[in-house]
């Protein structure tokens, strides 16, 4: 999604501004432009594509102190140039995430007006309107926030405006975040604390509904109705090392490796079980999109041992109007800013939920809304791909259940040596780069795993892969099994291997080209026959651990599947990392 960084700095901020925008590249643009103030006058650049070409065209002289750039992700409006922001009207510069419901309306009566526009966006109402202001007498603050409060949705903006003083003015709207940092060189904004680093020694999160002044020594923080409000300053605890790809050739290949790491030290914390929060609890709701959604998925398998579960798509949950059990929600996300996840967390806290959150940003908003906070301190993660996030959300659910640390000590040693599979997993991507379609499969916990990995396959590698519950083939999808399409099916030796062993008949039956995943127990009853290939992974410590190392294989097994193909691994087309609009 969309990304902002602003600066009013002591010295230019031309140093500064471009790096902070790169370490925003990961949630995904297409286009991208910076504005600079310098001695009453505003100067833009903007650039369709990658932010290489922003740089390669720019001015090199430019000495400004005040500016502002943004990465966008096209909403209204086609990637170009005319599009990308900032957008100007007359004195007043524009950067916005998130949309401005209410445009279609606005840009109508600006039009009569005789305002003229320059691109098809929702965002350049915002500049024409804080201008129509201007013109009819208010003074820049007051014409900004007179503008925003007549702007209907979500939103995060920051505006420049000429011949008045060096300052932002940065305002937020619901779900969109938007930070102010300080430090030596002076006060910056961002919409990610990655845009920060290097800049900012502390930070703090706008509330939403609120707007400020920020100037190189302040920040001013007001609410809608004009009351000032305090800012909550955090140090800054990312550095420039943690969002380094080392000597890696992509961030999510590091980010893999990294997996053991972070369950150990996931580990050697404490985590409270879900009874000792609330001793009294019966009933748990699990929320989360995408993959966060897949690790609440296989989480309800070992929470429900104890509990009533009811498993939820964010994205689907908040307009179904359901009544939800009394009990305490489980809110997933790596960002903590996942629009539909804030929203289907807001309609549950209406429902008198106890709220948990489960991200990788412990001051993200949904960090800021809940009850009790479990970080996953798995570090930045920047590949668009979720990794360790997932990984880490797995065993902080594992742990909410009661399952204790001893049982998994053994665990990141084994998630460490099925990485170690790497080279005989990228010979399987090797052989099925050119495939259209494939078919993951899995029984029991291995389900929700295999709908992980035909995820990952989709956005790294473009290939249509599906994930399905082995045991529903013969409802339906058996119908597509023949020697043309790869299966993908995991069949770990646990509990009900029996059965999953019936499906690998089914299939052998019909000539399938079964890709099997098992372990050495497994390997030991497969038939003799039928098999294309049969991947044998390391032991998990416990069965009930086997969806992490199962997922060490399907994470290799999409990634280079991506790079056989040539695709964008870090950033896979149409994607974007922190997906703030519904
Ligand atoms: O930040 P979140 O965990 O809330 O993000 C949710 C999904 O957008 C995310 O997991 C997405 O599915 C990943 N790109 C998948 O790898």
């Amino acid at each position: 999604m969309c990304g902002i960084v602003g600066m009013i700095h002591a010295e230019s901020v031309m140093t500064a501004l471009v790096p902070a925008l790169r370490r925003l590249e990961y949630r995904g643009y297409d286009s991208a432009g910076i504005a600079l103030l310098d001695q009453n006058q505003l100067t833009r650049h903007r650039v369709l594509g990658v932010l290489d070409q922003l740089t390669g065209d720019m001015p090199k002289d430019w000495d400004a102190k005040t500016g502002m750039g943004h990465t966008r992700w096209a909403t209204h409006g086609e990637p170009s140039v005319r599009n990308a922001h900032p957008h100007f009207s007359h004195r007043v510069a524009i950067v916005h995430n998130g949309i401005v419901d209410n445009f279609q309306t606005l840009k109508t009566d600006l039009l009569n007006k005789g305002y003229a526009f320059a691109s098809d966006t929702d965002t350049e109402v915002i500049a024409h309107l804080i201008d129509l202001h201007m013109t009819q007498g208010h003074d820049p603050v007051s014409a900004f926030s007179v503008a925003i409060q007549q702007l209907e949705g979500n939103f995060a903006i920051a505006c420049m405006i000429s011949h008045w003083q060096d300052a932002l003015l940065v305002a937020r709207r619901g779900t969109p975040p938007l930070l102010v940092g300080k430090g030596p060189m002076g006060y910056s904004i961002a919409s990610d604390a990655l845009g920060l680093v290097d800049v900012s020694d502390h930070l703090a999160y706008l509330e939403g509904d609120s707007w400020a002044i920020v100037t190189q020594d302040s920040a001013k923080v007001y609410d809608f109705s004009g009351e000032r409000k305090p800012l909550n300053w955090q140090k800054q605890m990312l550095h420039h090392q943690s969002c380094n790809q080392g000597d890696y050739a992509h961030f999510m290949r590091k980010e893999m490796d990294e997996q053991p790491d972070v369950i150990a030290r996931l580990l050697s914390q404490p985590t409270p079980t879900l009874a000792q929060l609330y001793p009294d609890l019966n009933h748990v709701s699990l929320l989360g999109c995408g993959t966060s959604f897949y690790a609440a998925w296989i989480g309800k398998y070992v929470l429900e041992q104890r509990y009533g579960v009811t498993l939820e798509l964010a994205s689907e949950f908040s307009y179904r109007h359901a009544i939800m059990s009394p009990g305490v929600t489980l809110a997933l996300s790596q960002s903590g800013e996942t629009a539909d996840t804030l929203k289907a967390v807001a309609y549950a806290k209406n429902q008198g939920q106890k709220l948990i959150s489960l991200v990788n940003a412990p001051y993200s908003s949904l960090a800021r809304c809940s009850d009790h906070v479990l970080d996953m301190q798995a570090g930045p993660e920047i590949g668009v791909a979720s990794t360790k996030a997932f990984t880490a959300q797995l065993w902080l659910l594992f742990a909410l259940a009661g399952i204790t640390p001893d049982r998994a000590q053994h665990l990141p040693q084994s998630m460490r040596q099925a990485l170690q599979l790497a080279p005989d997993i990228r010979r399987w991507a090797t052989a099925l780069a050119d495939e259209s379609n494939m078919l993951y499969l899995g029984r029991g916990v291995s389900y929700p795993v295999a709908l992980e990995g035909a995820l990952k396959m989709k956005e790294l590698s473009y290939i249509h892969a599906e994930g399905l519950a082995a045991g529903e083939l013969k409802h339906g999808s058996l119908a597509l099994v023949d020697q043309t399409i790869p299966i993908i099916f995991l069949a770990p030796h646990d509990a009900i291997f029996d059965k999953t062993l019936g499906n690998i008949h089914e299939i052998i039956a019909r000539k399938g080209r079964l890709h099997v995943i098992t372990d050495q127990a497994g390997a030991e009853k497969m038939p003799a026959v039928g098999l294309t290939q049969c991947l044998i992974l390391p032991d998990a410590p416990d069965p009930i651990f086997n969806p992490f190392i199962q997922t060490m294989a399907l994470q290799l097994l999409a990634y280079y599947t991506a790079l056989e193909r040539g695709c964008s691994i870090d950033k896979p087309r149409n994607l974007a990392k922190s997906v703030t609009v519904e």
